[in-house]
């Protein structure tokens, strides 16, 4: 048996994903902007895709950039904000448990002059909608804040923040990371007030190394990346075809079924939220208990290091994360969102993020708990001794 329970890391492409990507290195091999059919008939996919990409996000496909990732859409959205507004502002507002795709962005940009606000999270990692308001002045140029956290699954109050920015005479940019509920919540930018949105493939059963950047109909907005004008400018370079055909027929598989994969994964935490409850001790939920996504469950194991949970539950085939995969780059350092939580030394070293997806099995939640409940047992064992 195995329990792939990493999946806010990555997802495993569905069959349909591989099949097209497949066809896309074999058959569909033209270069979307040539003139003749080979070209044409390809860049009749990617209309296709993008059209499914923006069915999902209740956009219109003009408004949909094709980027390399999720990293690159966060960066452009950022870099290419403050790019076409150099003269209304250096003011931006942002929080202190971004993805570090966004806050490293930040870190060059406080080098070169800019003023950032890191709003605070409490401890169940959420921002105060009174500290935006207070921090909000006319030199504002881009408000940025992510929609679902990565490690502990808060999700911050964007229809709210939306409101707030309307009312505003001199409005910023809004900008939201919407990586980790894209495919899990149901968002449409355009009616909250959203004016840039980044998405990612990889998170929603389609292939590394493709997002995408929703660029509402009339922003201000630079490229960061020059080339032969793709992508309407914005973002120069040969479309990556394989992967934006397998981010279309992931798209559209969900496009079909949101519903039922919201549910099903809902229901998939509740339950194993229960269980893990009632058969491990001395353990803690991190997050928010109401305001939080469908599938990520960040725990507290105390008296244990989540790394070392982590790679004792590797022998039974159940595959965890200490925090944020794409953070972490591996190496073992204290997470910044539990930090900013207030969680204390030893909650923070033994904390594991369990991330679903409509994909798991109910069997493979009875298997994992078992398997964890004794290896949490063992371990405190070995402490002990
Ligand atoms: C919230 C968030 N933002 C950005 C990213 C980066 O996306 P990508 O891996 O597509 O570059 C991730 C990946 O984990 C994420 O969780």
């Amino acid at each position: 048996m195995e329990a792939y329970f990493d999946n806010s890391a990555t997802t495993k492409p569905k069959g349909e994903v591989v099949d097209i990507m497949l066809k896309s290195l074999t058959d569909y091999y033209g270069n979307p902007s040539s003139l003749h059919k080979k070209g044409v008939e390809v860049e009749k996919l990617v209309k296709e895709a993008r059209k499914q990409l923006a069915k999902s996000l209740y956009a219109k496909p003009e408004e949909i950039i094709f980027t390399s990732g999720g990293t690159e859409a966060n960066n452009l959205a950022i870099l290419g904000t403050i790019k076409s507004k150099k003269r209304e502002g250096r003011k931006i507002i942002t929080t202190k448990i971004e993805h570090p795709s966004v806050l490293n962005v930040y870190k060059t940009l406080e080098n070169e002059g800019y003023e950032v606000v890191y709003l605070r999270i409490d401890e169940y990692g959420m921002i105060s909608i009174d500290e935006l308001k207070e921090n909000l002045t006319d030199d504002t140029i881009l408000v940025s804040i992510m929609h679902v956290n990565n490690e502990v699954g808060t999700i911050q109050p964007i229809e709210e923040i939306g409101k707030i920015l309307k009312k505003l005479k001199k409005r910023p940019t809004f900008h939201v990371d919407a990586i980790q509920s894209f495919g899990k919540i149901k968002i449409s930018p355009q009616k909250i007030g959203i004016d840039l949105l980044s998405v990612s493939a990889h998170k929603v059963h389609g292939p590394k190394g493709v997002g995408v950047l929703y660029i509402k109909k009339g922003t201000k907005i630079q490229p960061i990346v020059f080339g032969g004008s793709q992508e309407t400018g914005i973002r120069s370079g040969t479309e990556n075809v394989p992967g934006i055909l397998g981010f279309g027929a992931a798209v559209s598989d969900f496009n079909n079924k949101i519903e039922e994969h919201i549910e099903y994964i809902k229901n998939f935490r509740e339950k194993f939220k229960e269980k893990i409850l009632a058969q491990v001790k001395d353990i803690k939920v991190n997050g928010h208990e109401t305001c939080h996504a469908p599938h990520i469950l960040n725990i507290s194991f105390s008296g244990i290091r989540g790394e070392v949970l982590l790679h004792y539950l590797e022998q039974y085939n159940i595959y965890v994360s200490t925090g944020s995969a794409c953070s972490s780059n591996k190496k073992s350092s204290q997470s910044h969102v539990l930090k900013s939580m207030k969680l204390t030394n030893e909650q923070i070293e033994g904390a594991i993020r369990f991330s679903f997806s409509y994909t798991n099995k109910m069997e493979e939640m009875d298997y994992a708990i078992e398997k964890i409940k004794n290896s949490v047992e063992e371990l405190r064992m070995i402490i002990k001794r």
